[in-house]
């Protein structure tokens, strides 16, 4: 039996791996990736370049008239997925320095948390998806097929960060990631507007000593026994 079309829900604390966990299961078992956080940091860029967030300051209005007409859309190219403002590729910029400084406060707006799931459900029809963020198990798809929920400890989190910022020649400390972490995921629990918070059918997967081949393996555990996929398939990683 193959895997049906299904949506595959992963929530999760901060640098707990969703994304990099998504986009290999994306690719073993043949699944459409969907980054939710990159449509935040999109919209967020967006606003920083019309001004609509400025001097530390967000003005919401502004953002708001901003928002309506943006395409932001993902594109599937080199095995991967990217998001386009228009016809541009804007996936490094939204991962700098200043969208990663805004984006929680953007992503706690009501209504931009309602334009965001309107366009994830539009890209989600159809097909097998997998999508990961913060709420996606309990509020853009409350009822996704299979729900995982990611966490790890959250010194080992720090530092798995620390040590993708270090390669990547910034200049940060242990104690200020750990602390950068945990302020996001203060953030990100404790807002009016869903929260990240375990949905009650998820499964927990706990990957502080797991690699990345475990985290699959686990995952075709999970497929096997809920879809009665009787063979596996030959894992790549
Ligand atoms: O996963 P990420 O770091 O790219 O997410 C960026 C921000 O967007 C983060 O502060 C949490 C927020 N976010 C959210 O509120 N809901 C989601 N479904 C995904 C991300």
């Amino acid at each position: 039996m193959a895997i049906p079309d299904i949506i595959i829900a992963v929530d999760g604390f901060s640098s707990t791996g969703k994304s990099t966990f998504a986009k290999l299961i994306a690719a073993e078992f043949a699944f459409l990736y969907l980054d939710s956080g990159a449509m935040y940091r999109g919209v967020t860029l967006a606003g920083l370049e019309a001004g609509a967030i400025a001097d530390g300051k967000i003005d919401e209005a502004a953002l708001l008239e901003v928002m309506p007409p943006l395409d932001l859309h993902f594109r599937h190219e080199d095995g991967t997925t990217k998001l386009y403002l228009g016809d541009r590729c804007i996936e490094g910029e939204i991962r700098g320095w200043e969208v990663s400084q805004y984006v929680s406060p953007v992503s706690a707006i009501p209504p931009v948390r309602a334009w965001v799931d309107d366009r994830l459900h539009q890209f989600s029809k159809g097909g097998r998806v997998i999508m990961d963020g913060r709420d996606i198990g309990t509020t853009v798809f409350p009822d996704a097929q299979l729900k995982i929920f990611m966490t790890a400890d959250e010194n080992v989190r720090a530092q798995r960060r620390y040590d993708e910022l270090a390669a990547k020649g910034e200049n940060t400390t242990l104690e200020e990631v750990l602390q950068n972490l945990r302020d996001r995921d203060y953030r990100d629990s404790h807002r009016e507007t869903s929260p990240l918070r375990q949905a009650e059918d998820a499964y927990v997967l706990d990957n502080t000593h797991m690699t990345l081949h475990e985290e699959v393996v686990w995952m075709l555990g999970l497929l096997q026994g809920k879809f009665g996929l009787k063979e596996s398939p030959g894992l790549s990683c």
